[in-house]
Formats: C-alpha cells, sequence, structure tokens
C-alpha cells in the first residue's frame, strides 16, 4: 500500500492505496463516489470520465497513484438533484438520459468543454463528445443538450 493525497470535489484526501489500484476504484470503492460508472474497463467508453486538473480523462486507465497531488471532479462535485449544473439542466431538458449510465461521463466531458469554450461549434461539441458512447444511443439529444447549456 503507499498513501496518497488527493482533492475530490474541492475535499482533500489523504489515503492508502494499493499500488496497482485504478483511480475509479478508489473512488466508488474507497470514497464511495459511485457516481463514476464502469462500463468497458479499458479507456474506450468514456463512462468513468473525471476531470483531473482541468482534463477529461477516464479513471479506469489511471493508477490512483499516478493521480497523488492532483485535483479531482466526479460527478457528485458537479451537482445534485437539488441544485443541478446548468449542463444536468440541459440533459433534462432536452430528453438526453435514457438509462442514465453514460450521463455522468457526458456530464463531465460536456461542462470541462463549455468551461473552456463556452459557445462552442456543432464541430467542437461532437469532437469533444467523441470519446463518451452511449449505448442507448441518444446522441441527437445529448448534443442538443450540450447545445442548450452553452445558450
Ligand atoms: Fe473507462 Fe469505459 S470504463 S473508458
Ligand atoms: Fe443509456 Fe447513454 S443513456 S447509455
Amino acid at each position: 500500500m503507499i498513501e496518497i493525497k488527493l482533492t475530490v470535489n474541492d475535499r482533500p484526501y489523504t489515503i492508502n492505496v494499493e499500488e496497482t489500484e485504478r483511480l475509479i476504484d478508489t473512488l466508488r470503492s474507497r470514497l464511495g463516489l459511485v457516481g463514476t460508472k464502469e462500463g468497458c474497463g479499458e479507456g474506450e467508453c468514456g463512462a468513468c470520465t473525471v476531470i483531473i486538473d482541468g482534463k477529461t480523462v477516464n479513471s479506469c486507465l489511471v493508477l490512483a497513484a499516478q493521480a497523488n497531488g492532483s485535483v479531482i471532479t466526479t460527478i457528485e462535485g458537479v451537482g445534485n438533484r437539488r441544485s443541478p449544473h446548468p449542463v444536468q439542466k440541459a440533459f433534462v431538458e432536452a430528453g438526453a438520459v435514457q438509462c442514465g449510465f453514460c450521463t455522468p461521463g457526458m456530464v463531465l466531458t460536456a461542462k470541462n468543454l463549455l468551461d473552456k469554450n463556452p459557445q462552442p461549434s456543432d464541430k467542437e461539441i461532437r469532437v469533444a463528445m467523441s470519446g463518451n458512447l452511449c449505448r442507448c444511443t441518444g446522441y441527437d439529444k445529448i448534443l442538443r443538450a450540450v447545445k442548450i447549456a452553452a445558450e
């Protein structure tokens, strides 16, 4: 085990992790942040997306030890039922949530895009969201939601 320090959703943590432990497992199992979903487990689907030091990252591909010292945002740090983030409101308004499994990753990717580029073009939205797969295939509504959030 090794000790690492993380700041997750503005809260500091000092925790012991296995040397080979994936960040997604640390977030879900040690910190109880189960909004981060595991789909493929191999960097293909984006369900496990979190924001690390301002970049969207597949947390299934990162070791917790590699994230030592970093600042992480998970979906729990974006908004909640009582106080949803504008991107979350837009997903609801556009009807962009079906089973919801991909939604946390989609919202984090969209949020990070809009934080950096508040008025993205359709192409920029498509490129930014291209690493997030939706097995319910509601892509038109997802892209519409990102556009609504940008308005
Ligand atoms: Fe990480 Fe699919 S679970 S990219
Ligand atoms: Fe079901 Fe996207 S809403 S996977």
